[in-house]
């Protein structure tokens, strides 16, 4: 019997990933325009429940233009990485990261989002976080759009919502492209594409007060951003042949509650929601079952002669997603729910759950790689994996976090055991690697990093940088490839 190896490939790109609205800060300096990321409150946990604040309405947006909001906007501070990059990017380096995720904040390049001209200053910045990297030898990993459209495209065209956007991001791409042609190989598109579906102002910066039928303008929205995206995939090529450009899907495995049949069937019905817009970005085409699925829900997508060409034309070159918990469904309504990343689900009596409510599933990771693989047959890479959780910092300075080293381990075995299968994975950045702004709850107490910041849910804090322990546990990983997972 022929023995199959447990490892990583040669040249495996283990990292970290950031966004900008979550690390940078500095949201009006040197020319940079509002981002819609930049009027997201924060809401304390007992006004808010278990739920997301991440929603922004036409008369908030209004408020606080007028200077009348009183609320504090997390995400337009960030951790300051504008002033500390080369700080964490030294810490980056200590652990021997092959690869930095991070993302370009649009409003920054360009501060209306629809101007003619990029701003240099905001060009300055990325030029000297890439040489950055590029000096430790890490390789940098561009995302054009991260949950932060311009806000000037909101208020002007509603975001995503409208067909002229598209013009604008792919102004937008060409510019960094080209910038960068010779130090930025990897670029993703979008993040978390599907996220437009579930939280449009997230997603494309539609708000969805201004429009009469929001899931109709939502998937408006999904197809404008296809069509950019594959846009952007072959100027990419004609830019740098060598870019390899990817897709990023939130990932979320969704099981049967049970064997019955009608639990199966509402499985299969979300994994294929899911998986649509990878269908899309990776398959070039927009499968039978949403056609179904827009007939029956009031759905006329507007399309353009040539689009349903151009994305057949120029799918992704790889497979990007994140991945932090699976979902299982029941068709029985008084099943116990349960919370997640923008999605919820029913309770999954073998799984253990986050702070956050967020079911931990290593081996559901092996699952959604081989199920990636099987209809995709294109190289895969885990964008974001992470544990969101509390820390306490002891007397001596000290951070202990076992429970993140035990998520990132057992995910990492089922990685390893996924590419045993024959999965073609690339590369690994877990999210976080530094303390930053929660997506979904702006708070900073609910933290990924190894690296600790110190900053509170309001803000207090010195900012200083310390190594927690699983710092030096992820830098023996990455020294070993994998193979000291202990
Ligand atoms: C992903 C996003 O959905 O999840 C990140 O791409 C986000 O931006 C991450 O931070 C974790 O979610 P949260 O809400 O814990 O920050």
């Amino acid at each position: 019997m022929t023995e199959i190896k447990k490892q990583f490939p040669e040249g495996f790109l283990w990292g970290g990933a950031t966004a900008a609205n979550q690390v940078e800060g500095g949201f009006d300096l040197d020319g940079k325009g509002l981002s819609t990321a930049d009027m997201v409150k924060f809401v304390p946990k007992d006004e808010r429940g278990n739920g997301h604040a991440l929603d922004v309405t036409s008369e908030e947006i209004e408020e606080i233009l007028a200077g009348k909001s009183k609320a504090r906007f997390p995400k337009r501070d960030g951790v300051d990485f504008y002033h500390h990059y080369k700080e964490d990017i030294a810490l980056f380096a200590e652990m021997g990261f092959k690869t930095f995720r991070l993302s370009f904040n649009w409003a920054r390049i360009f501060p209306n989002g629809d101007d003619l001209t990029p701003n240099e200053a905001g060009l300055k910045f990325y030029d000297n976080v890439i040489d950055e990297l590029v000096k430790y030898g890490i390789e940098p990993l561009v995302t054009l759009s991260h949950y932060e459209t311009p806000l000037g495209l909101t208020q002007k065209y509603n975001g995503w919502a409208s067909r002229e956007v598209i013009n604008h991001y792919v102004r937008y791409a060409e510019t960094a492209m080209k910038r960068y042609k010779d130090k930025v190989k990897y670029w993703l598109t979008f993040n978390e594409i599907n996220i437009i579906a579930i939280s449009p102002y997230t997603g494309g910066g539609v708000v969805v007060d201004r429009v009469e039928n929001p899931l109709e303008v939502s998937y408006q929205a999904a197809h404008h951003q296809f069509v950019a995206s594959s846009k952007v995939v072959k100027l990419g090529h004609e830019i740098n042949p060598d870019f390899e450009i990817g897709c990023m899907l939130a990932r979320m495995e969704t099981y049967p509650a049970t064997n019955n049949p009608e639990d199966i069937l509402l499985a299969q019905h979300q994994n294929q929601m899911n998986l649509f817009f990878t269908d899309v970005q990776v398959g070039g085409y927009y499968p039978g079952f949403i056609k179904r699925y827009f007939a029956e829900n009031n759905i006329t997508i507007k399309m353009e002669d040539g689009d349903l060409e151009l994305l057949q034309e120029y799918p992704v070159d790889y497979l990007s997603f994140s991945y932090y918990m699976t979902l299982s469904v029941s068709a029985d309504p008084n099943r116990d729910q349960t919370g997640g990343n923008f999605m919820g689900g029913v309770k999954n009596e073998y799984l253990e759950s986050s702070d956050w409510g967020w079911q931990i599933d290593p081996i559901g990771l092996r699952v959604t790689l081989n199920t990636l693989y099987d209809r995709y047959q294109v190289p895969l890479f885990i964008v974001e994996n992470g544990l969101g959780a509390y820390d306490t910092v002891e007397a001596d300075g000290a951070i202990h976090d076992p429970y993140r080293i035990d998520y990132l381990r057992k995910h990492i075995e089922q990685m390893k055991e996924a590419i045993a299968d024959g999965v073609d994975l690339i590369g690994y950045t877990s999210w976080g690697p530094i303390d930053l702004i929660s997506a979904s709850t702006s708070e900073m107490s609910k933290r990924y990093g190894f690296i600790y910041v110190d900053q509170d849910d309001e803000g207090n804090g010195t900012l200083a940088r310390s190594r927690k322990d699983s710092f030096f546990w992820y830098k023996k990983v990455i020294d070993t490839n994998g193979e000291d997972l202990a």
